[in-house]
């Protein structure tokens, strides 16, 4: 019998299986840029080719892990040498944009930007967004259940989702390319592949919820003095603004500092030095109207002493910088490539307090030059963490302190990015035992043979080690 790759480049064709140089040509994942670890990289064009590609995994225990935009935060896409990544790239079209029904089919390779304009192409909208829409696939939003800027109003990829057509580890094509709003017709498979980690199949084409086009945008950046005024704040905007709030993105001073400050390419749209910034946006229908709204609102939050500056931006460009403040994370990365990310959710109530313990935890154990930059979707509950100390000892260590005053509260070890290899270990602070044991079922059931991304969120041996 020929042997694992000899009969996937029969199914493929030569093209379409990458080996040796061209694995290695590619990088890890966004933040890694270390040569990828793989057997090789299958990249099918149809979903009968990954069927395929997966049956053929599935008879010869092949591990695999699927490949969107190679984000990962969490080593969720992190492979092995003996690992096959299946990479779904060359699946990356949008099918089909339905201005009727407000839904818009693509395939699992369609990166997030080409869906927003294939969606404002057709004077519609996908509002789903974050930083890295530009490599971020449809897939990979769906495998990680992404958050991003805009959840306060539209909710996270699982919301904005009808149907999907995926593959099952033993190649089962299973077709649930629904469109109806409302189809409670038994159980909602396509659920088990949104946040699954590409656990419990390969999503190959999704459904995707639309909205009418914005005419509106107003955004803003303000400074405010004190935590509890950020609650009042998020809270007047949302009542004076009638719904149409959908982002407030908090920034603690150490994080706005770091992204407006050389050599970060952004200059400070307000000037440093107060406790918290938050960029504000509203999306509406009426863009004179709404823009007035929006100013009086801000007044009026001035009035009511929540806010001690604000700057609205006035042009498309202003409106770029103000987001470049929130958006370039990757500041820490390349000015302290070892710094460590979290993201965690938590009553927006409890939020101070933890930080200040956090901080109080790492000053203790590393010192003064211990750094926590924090920002995130505060609207949302979700904040993000990235802590670096020069003496760093463990990245245990440093959970410890960001994990252990979630539960208390009623938090989560990850809000938004999911768990990988890194928050596998902490699963049980978010999850009952009878949870996860349940989740070792699903997998079991639907993955026999564990061949899909091996070892991520838990692992299966155990039913107590998490
Ligand atoms: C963000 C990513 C890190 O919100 O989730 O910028
Ligand atoms: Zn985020």
């Amino acid at each position: 019998m020929a042997g694992f790759l000899e009969q996937l480049t029969a199914l493929l064709g030569a093209d379409a299986v990458l080996t040796g140089e061209a694995v290695r040509t590619r990088a890890t994942s966004w933040i890694d840029p270390a040569p990828l670890q793989a057997l090789a990289v299958a990249c099918p064009r149809t979903t009968a080719e990954v069927a395929a590609t997966l049956q053929l995994c599935h008879a010869a225990r092949q591990p695999v892990v699927v490949h969107g935009g190679g984000t990962n935060l969490v080593q969720a896409t992190r492979t092995c040498a003996d690992e096959l990544v299946l990479s779904l790239e060359r699946m990356a079209a949008v099918v089909a944009v339905d201005p009727i029904h407000l839904t818009l089919t693509a395939q699992a390779g369609a990166p997030l930007q080409r869906v927003q304009e294939a969606a404002a192409a057709h004077d519609l909208f996908f509002p789903l967004d974050l930083a890295a829409r530009g490599s971020a696939t449809v897939g990979g939003c769906l495998a990680m259940n992404a958050g991003g800027v805009r959840v306060l109003r539209y909710g996270m990829m699982r919301e904005l989702v009808l149907g999907v057509e995926a593959v099952l580890a033993d190649g089962t094509q299973l077709s649930s390319l629904n469109t109806l709003l409302k189809n409670n017709a038994g159980y909602d498979l396509k659920q088990l592949f949104i946040g699954s980690e590409g656990s419990l199949g390969v999503v190959t084409q999704a459904v995707l919820r639309l909205f009418p086009a914005p005419r509106s945008r107003s955004t803003a950046l303000v400074a405010l003095a004190k935590f509890d005024l950020l609650l009042r704040l998020l809270h007047l905007l949302q009542r004076e603004l009638d719904g149409a709030l959908t982002s407030f993105e908090v920034m603690w001073e150490e994080y706005y500092r770091l992204t407006t400050t050389p050599p970060a390419p952004s200059r400070p749209p307000l000037p440093h030095g107060a406790p918290y910034y938050v960029l504000v946006e509203a999306l509406g229908s009426h863009p004179q109207l709404d823009n007035v709204r929006f100013e009086q609102a801000l007044d009026q939050a001035a009035e009511e002493g929540l806010i001690e500056a604000a700057v609205v931006a006035r042009t498309a460009q202003q409106r770029a910088g103000l987001w470049q403040a929130r958006e370039d994370s990757e500041q820490i990365e390349r000015q302290y490539p070892l710094a460590l990310g979290y993201d965690v959710s938590l009553p927006i109530a409890a939020m101070e307090p933890y930080i200040a313990q956090v901080r109080a935890e790492l000053r203790r154990q590393y010192g003064a030059e211990a750094r926590c930059w924090v920002y995130g979707h505060l609207g949302d509950g979700n904040l993000h963490l990235n802590v670096w100390a020069p003496n760093f000892v463990d990245s245990g260590q440093v959970a410890a302190i960001v994990y252990s005053g979630l539960q208390a509260v009623g938090g989560s070890i990850s809000a938004e990015h999911g768990v990988g290899l890194e928050k596998k270990a902490y699963l049980s602070l978010s999850r009952t035992a009878q949870e996860i044991a349940t989740m070792r079922r699903l997998k079991q059931a639907l993955d026999p043979h564990a061949i899909l991304n091996p070892g991520k969120i838990f692992d299966l041996e155990s039913m107590h080690a998490p």
